[in-house]
């Protein structure tokens, strides 16, 4: 049966689509400079745009009898077709795995979340620009609805003496100037009230130079019985001094954990805490692989889930990461689209078990863009539980 040339201008255009998004996610996973990200960013949608008009040209324009037929162009027209299709295909596919096994069921014991409705609680919506303030507006936009997450997780190799540990994740902060420090603070006098046992900042704190001013206000708020601890994310790279960023963190008595190993005792219980900022600030903590049972139990911050790998070879038990920001669009039945890593959209939220590591991605607070749709912006209370 021969397709009409709409359903197949169609099925070529969602490939199409599908691969220059694959491109994209894998782009903003890079450690490249963010100034080459940016230029790319805009050569990639400009040539997306471009070819794809030049495929819909081809497949539905007036017949053509001339002598381009055959040439060059042709079979290289018929040629991306066909990798759009396979793209299409292998996305279909790889969507269905993940709608249908989902690796993560039996660690999730609970989750119960609160709605923070940002404008409602302070009287007034915390935006500092003008066009935040009209984006905010738009219909469905969650940009000032907090979800406070508490989820109690299963842990195979956490100490008994461990059960009920609480660890608070915040993360993507974003610190851009667009949403005021009251947001900030609303979300860390949460956290507080959960007195969480630790804090675990995963990154992309502040883009704004201005704004680490806030970090004191904001983040230095933040109290846990065996302490808070951070590490940077990307963008937080694209300061032009990550030292004094750095230094705002410490002078908070926020302990970084970038690049470094530590041991903390929890309920006198050595507790293995790690930073992994790669790609944007190598290099990874000096940890020596471990798989043997009797290891420490041990908590890495890593702002991106791409680094899981590496968790699995050192034998991280529990790995905390953000960067995705959930997709920040999340279209019904669909989910999410766009996400920054290389693995797509597989890691865009929630947890992962991949023994021995079990991951959690939260969709983090803020963004550069103030858009969110099925994709509010998370806070986390972590309990921790032993397995049986
Ligand atoms: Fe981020």
């Amino acid at each position: 049966m021969a397709l009409t040339p709409y359903a197949t201008a169609a099925i070529v255009s969602l490939g199409h689509v599908a691969l220059w998004i694959w491109l994209y996610n894998r782009l903003h996973a890079s450690s490249l400079p963010s100034r080459a990200v940016r230029h790319l960013e805009k050569w990639t949608i400009f040539v997306a745009v471009a070819t794809c008009g030049w495929l819909l040209f081809g497949l539905l324009g007036p017949p053509r009898e001339t002598a381009v037929d055959g040439a060059w162009t042709t079979w290289l027209a018929r040629l991306w077709c066909g990798i759009c299709v396979l793209m299409l295909a292998y996305v279909v596919t790889a969507w269905c795995v993940r709608r249908w096994h989902h690796p993560s069921g039996h660690c999730l014991v609970h989750n119960d979340t609160t709605r923070i409705r940002v404008a409602d609680v302070l009287g007034h919506a915390p935006i500092g620009r003008m066009v935040t303030r009209l984006c905010a507006a738009l219909p469905g936009n969650e940009i000032l609805e907090i979800h406070a997450q508490h989820k109690i997780i299963r842990l195979a190799r956490l100490p008994h003496a461990l059960a009920g540990l609480r660890i608070a994740q915040i993360t993507d902060l974003h610190l851009t100037g667009q949403l005021t420090p009251e947001f900030f603070q609303l979300a860390v006098e949460h956290v507080n009230r959960w007195e969480p046992d630790a804090v675990m900042i995963t990154g992309d704190l502040v883009d704004k130079a201005p704004c680490v001013a806030w970090i004191p206000a904001t983040l230095g708020r933040l109290r846990a019985r065996y302490g808070v601890y951070a590490i940077l994310g990307n963008h937080d790279q694209r300061l032009a001094d990550v030292p004094t960023l750095r230094k705002a963190v410490a002078a908070s008595g926020i302990h970084d954990l970038g690049g470094r190993t530590m041991t903390c005792r929890m309920r006198d219980v050595p507790v293995l805490l790690a930073g992994n900022e790669c790609p944007w600030f190598p290099p990874a903590p000096p940890w020596v692989p471990c798989t043997d049972a009797d290891r420490p139990f041990s908590i890495l911050l890593s702002h991106s889930p791409d680094q899981l790998p590496w968790a699995r070879r050192c034998g991280v038990d529990l790995m905390l990461a953000g960067h995705t920001h959930g997709g920040q669009i999340r279209l019904p039945v669909v989910g999410p689209i766009i996400c920054p890593s290389r693995y797509g959209v597989r890691y865009a939220s929630g947890l992962f078990a991949e023994p021995p590591t079990l991951l959690h991605v939260s969709r983090g607070l803020a963004g550069v863009q103030p858009l969110r749709w099925g994709c509010p912006p998370e806070l986390t209370l972590l309990e921790l539980q032993p397995n049986g």
